[in-house]
């Protein structure tokens, strides 16, 4: 057990519900490994108190928090200023309380999801083809973002609802489309990714016919809960390069840490297991 004095950093995880979060678990590695006098702690924080127990933060001497599922777009409403990342994606993952006492809302998601592809497929490039994303919800919204910012060529929004991934197509860009686009889309893809539910567990699997995507591909998905999702077997099992969905949890807490605590932490294969682990 760590213990605390009058001069501990505090950040922590604004959620609701907030039980099932890693992010305390992910962070806590860090806080140890670098024997940094802080604590990063769960925040389970209601809707209706979300606006509260914002301005809690700096009333308290936070160093800030993180933000999570159901509050990622009413932080972006109340911060004070964003970065580019969550002015275009529309959400903020991660909250810094300024000097002044101002809030700035970030979003680290985007980088979260290129770290973690540069890390597991340093052969792909972001400009070597089209990427298609499955889903329009708000990790595609980052995931787009990112591959954009990245320099994708073209970025092919697939989702049930049609009118949702046409909304995201206007206000991040890319283009809209319907699953049974799907096998045309992917003749001379570079990457597939999937954002959608799909695959998690208490999901049904995603079902994707990989056979038109070329060879060179790389396969993608967010879920980490199962790490191997059926999209990433189904794969695998035609020879195409995958990466799995927990480096981007990883990867998007890392600029985070640094905000709160001053050291900028690395990724690793046993910071991987611990958070696996739970
Ligand atoms: P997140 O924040 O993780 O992106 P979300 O905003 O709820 O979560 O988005 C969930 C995504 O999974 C959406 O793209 C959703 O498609 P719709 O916009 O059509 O709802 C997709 N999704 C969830 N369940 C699905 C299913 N059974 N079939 C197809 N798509 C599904």
């Amino acid at each position: 057990m760590s213990s605390h004095t009058g001069k501990t950093r505090v950040a922590g995880v604004m959620g609701w519900p907030i039980s099932h979060s890693r992010s305390p678990i992910l962070h806590g590695f860090w806080l140890a490994e670098h024997k940094i006098d802080g604590a990063y702690i769960p925040l389970p924080v209601r809707p209706d108190d979300f606006a509260a127990a914002l301005k809690g933060l700096a009333a308290l001497g936070f160093a800030g928090a993180n933000v999570t599922v159901p509050h990622k777009e009413a932080a972006f409403a109340l911060v004070d200023q964003r970065d580019e990342a969550a002015t275009k994606i529309g959400a903020v993952n991660t909250i810094v309380v300024l000097p002044d006492g101002r809030l700035e809302g970030r979003n680290t998601d985007a980088y979260g999801f290129i770290a973690n592809l540069q890390h597991n497929a340093p052969q792909w490039r972001a400009d070597a083809g089209p990427a298609v994303v499955l889903g329009a919800g708000g990790a595609a919204r980052a995931v787009v973002h990112a591959l954009l910012k990245a320099g994708a060529p073209e970025v092919r929004i697939v989702n049930r609802s049609l009118d949702k991934a046409e909304a995201l197509a206007r206000t991040i860009g890319g283009s809209a489309h319907s699953w049974d686009e799907l096998p045309n889309l992917l003749t001379d893809a570079g990457l597939l990714v999937n954002t959608t539910s799909l695959g998690m567990n208490g999901y049904p699997p995603l079902e994707v016919d990989l056979a038109p995507l070329p060879s060179h591909a790389l396969v993608s998905d967010i879920v980490y809960a199962p790490l191997v999702t059926k999209l990433l077997s189904d794969a695998k099992a035609r020879g195409l390069a995958t990466v799995d969905g927990i480096g981007m949890l990883l990867w998007q807490a890392q600029p985070a840490f640094e905000a709160f605590f001053g050291v900028r932490p690395t990724v690793s294969v046993a910071l991987q297991e611990r958070v696996l682990a739970g």
